[in-house]
């Protein structure tokens, strides 16, 4: 296509939010890209049309409107693991390709998880909150050791084997519940494979999740599963939000049922004040990070070059690595 200087025009990128330059320095060699944070949905489906890749995050929707409004858009990419904050189906009906990092960010996941537990047991952001009030509350801060306890993972993929590796190297006796686990895998890792999470959830102490957001695990821990965990058991999510019931989690946390739960991920980001995601995040036996999984120079580095090099693939012609 000519441009109107008489030059080809370069195809061009939009990324609405913060990725790392080492990717994004990659694309500008070739392809002209855009960073606009903070666009509404509106604008985003106004803008749409005028670009030819789009590169996200989890914060903004790619929804069906966004990807009907585009005129020439080939690629979304997503710069993680999830893509369900993109409608896979319907870009694949506009044969739009959809890309993602699928390990770029694993280990980072894997320590924000080790670091929330740990973060949990000893009640770290409570007592940090307190000596900087000028308290010394050694005795309301007594935490508990993970050594020796049952760690619980729901999902043994590339995220829950690298946290069942570091739990046992805490001295945690780990059990997992996966249907597609692999059991020589899971016996490397001493780890102990059971066939539902109703038979995982009553054996442990900490559960923590590690599948994807899909119809079939949205609510999947709700009252009647809490329920059966034992008294006083203790729930990390930095998966996504949803999968752990918001409503069912509150009310456990405010009976003892379940005594602390360290929470990244929520139904709706970010939660307002007076949701329900709210009020657990206000919980005092709940900790909380703003969907920081990922969140790391190494991870943030890794998934932008990933993706960026499949965008560059892809409007070249060729067969992205992870569509
Ligand atoms: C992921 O799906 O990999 C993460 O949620 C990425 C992110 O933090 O944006």
């Amino acid at each position: 296509m000519a441009a109107p200087n008489g030059h080809n025009a370069r195809p061009r990128v939009l990324c609405p939010e913060k990725l790392s330059q080492d990717g994004l320095a990659l694309l500008r060699q070739t392809l002209d890209v855009d960073e606009k944070k903070g666009l509404t949905p509106e604008q985003l489906i106004e803008i749409i049309p005028d670009y030819d890749a789009l590169l996200v995050r989890s914060e903004t929707k790619v929804s069906a409107d966004v990807l009907h409004a585009a005129r020439k858009l080939k690629v979304v990419a997503r710069a993680g693991v999830g893509v369900d904050n993109v409608d896979v189906p319907a870009a694949t009906r506009l044969g739009i390709v959809v890309v993602n990092s699928p390990s770029g960010n694993i280990q980072a996941a894997a320590e924000h998880t080790i670091a929330l537990l740990m973060s949990m047991a000893r009640n770290v952001p409570d007592a940090c909150a307190s000596v900087k009030a000028g308290k010394w509350e050694r005795s309301r801060l007594v935490g508990v050791e993970v050594k020796g306890k049952t760690l619980g993972v729901v999902g043994l993929g590339k995220v829950g084997l690298i946290v069942a590796r570091m739990a046992r190297g805490l001295g945690m006796n780990v059990v997992a519940a996966d249907p597609y686990a692999s059991a020589a895998v899971a016996a490397a890792a001493n780890v102990t494979l059971v066939d539902s999470l109703a038979a995982l959830l009553p054996q442990v102490d900490f559960l923590t999740i590690h599948t994807p957001m899909l119809a079939s695990t949205r609510g999947m821990l709700s009252s009647s599963e809490l329920d059966t965990m034992k008294r006083g058991a203790r729930i990390l999510n930095v998966a996504r939000g949803g999968i752990v019931d918001e409503v069912a989690l509150l009310a456990a946390l405010e009976s003892g049922q379940i005594a602390g739960a360290a929470i990244d991920v929520f139904t709706t980001e970010p939660p307002a004040p007076d949701s329900v995601a709210g009020k657990l995040i206000a919980h005092p036996r709940c900790i909380a990070t703003p969907h920081l999984g990922a969140s790391t120079v190494e991870a943030q580095e890794n998934v932008s070059i990933d993706v960026c090099e499949q965008v560059l693939q892809i409007l070249a012609g060729d067969l992205p690595r992870s569509a």
